[in-house]
């Protein structure tokens, strides 16, 4: 007793046991429930997805149709929501509103339900008011009418239709795009002790609803280390390619040690070899913008940074690979999703997760309120000094 074990980022430290997300970062292997991701990627859709996550099982496909009908019939979300958006200043970032947004869907659906049935009923309302959420902010930012799913299309064509339709002009989702977004958002479905799940289970820990601790999960995916990385690989991509920096320039920067810059997309806590998520969408952004002949010299550019970097002895010494956000943003880009959208895109993926990392603590008699320890590294005992006698 008394010692304390001293790990920053609890790069060491099992914080619970779970049977959610295997993951072996020696290998470079990610399995849901037990189920390899390429599989996944292959076969699944991100509602079957969610469910075997959530579940733990994968559905029948009279689950599956259920749930499907639910996820549509939960979109509604309270039209005095929609004032909160009008009173954001209009250069709000999108993960700042939604993580206020997610918060407030406590306010507007107060019950809250701890039964089976009931807490089903919370995951599905989740899973469908943050879709109508996210697209509703794209929406109103540019001042046009909120568009709600339509019954017979799936989760994810309904997405690409509610941020893309108008009255003048109906949007009819490709095939290819709709099979892409399943694949982006099954990749993102769960990754085990993450930042922003660990802070869901931490603050869950504490017997907060769910809202409030998946808005708390928002807020720590925002980051650029974490899921704001997205963001900042496609501004990084267009930088190389609008102000003509050399992409060993980048590199260069990357291994400078005097400068904060990383090379973003790059490196992982957990893998020290190929992320397979990153694996896996190389090899689709690739097929996507050949089948719907779409030409993006960013692509390029981040095949050529890759080689360059996967060449150098710093990035090999330091065990350094893609990881899911280097490809991520260029087929986000392929569907005309907004930059400053692509780590929402990153939070609805990762809903799943967060839920049923939320739920797994919630009932897991092991499990207790989070409370690390620390090293304390200040002064010794010292007296109070009156103010007028300070130096
Ligand atoms: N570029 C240059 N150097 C790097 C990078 C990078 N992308 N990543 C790590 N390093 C170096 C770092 O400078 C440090 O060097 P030194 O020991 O000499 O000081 C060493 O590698 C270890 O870095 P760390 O920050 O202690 O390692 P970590 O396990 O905490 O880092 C990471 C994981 C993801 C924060 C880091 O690799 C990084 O900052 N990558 C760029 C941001 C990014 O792509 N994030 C997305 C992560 S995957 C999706 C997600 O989880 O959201």
């Amino acid at each position: 007793t008394g010692y304390i074990s001293f790990d920053p980022g609890f790069a060491n430290t099992g914080s619970c046991k779970s049977t959610i997300t295997y993951m072996d970062g020696e290998k470079g292997i990610l399995r849901y429930r037990g189920i390899p991701i390429e599989e996944l990627a292959e076969h699944s859709s991100f509602v079957e997805t969610s469910y075997l996550l959530i579940n733990g099982e994968l559905p029948t496909r009279e689950q599956l149709n259920r749930t499907s009908v639910q996820l549509n019939d939960h979109s509604l979300v309270h039209e005095d929501m929609q004032n909160f958006y009008q009173n954001f200043p209009r250069a709000s970032h999108p993960m700042g509103i939604l993580s206020a947004m997610v918060n407030a869907l406590r306010s507007f659906y107060p019950e809250l339900l701890y039964t089976d049935e009931g807490f089903e009923e919370t995951f599905l309302r989740l899973l469908s008011k943050v879709r109508t959420m996210a697209s509703m902010a794209h929406k109103i930012s540019r001042g046009h009418k909120v568009e709600y799913p339509r019954p017979d299309y799936t989760y994810c064509a309904n997405f690409l239709h509610m941020m893309f339709n108008t009255p003048v002009k109906p949007y009819i989702a490709r095939k290819e795009l709709v099979k892409a977004l399943n694949v982006f958002w099954i990749l993102h479905a769960d990754h085990e002790q993450n930042c922003s799940t660990s802070v869901v289970r931490s603050v869950g820990s504490a017997r907060t609803n769910i809202y409030a601790s998946l808005s708390a999960g928002v807020s720590a995916l925002w980051g650029a280390l974490h899921g704001g990385a997205n963001q900042a690989v496609i501004q990084m991509l267009t930088d190389i390619h609008e102000q003509g920096v050399s992409v060993q320039d980048v590199v260069r920067r990357a291994k400078d040690k005097n400068d904060p810059f990383r090379l973003m997309g790059f490196g992982h806590r957990v893998y020290k070899t190929y992320d397979p998520r990153a694996r896996i969408l190389k090899k689709y952004v690739d097929e996507v913008l050949n089948r719907l002949k779409l030409q993006d010299p960013l692509l390029d550019i981040a095949l050529e940074l890759e080689e360059v970097a996967l060449s150098d002895s710093y990035f090999v010494d330091y065990n350094l690979y893609p990881n899911v956000d280097f490809y991520s943003g260029i087929l986000l880009k392929a569907m005309q999703i907004p930059t400053n959208m692509f780590t929402v895109m990153f939070a609805i993926g990762r809903l799943p997760g967060w839920i049923a990392q939320w739920q797994e603590n919630l009932i897991d008699p092991e499990q207790r309120l989070t409370r690390p320890r620390q090293i304390y590294i200040g002064s010794n005992t010292r007296p109070y000094i009156p103010i007028d006698e300070r130096q």
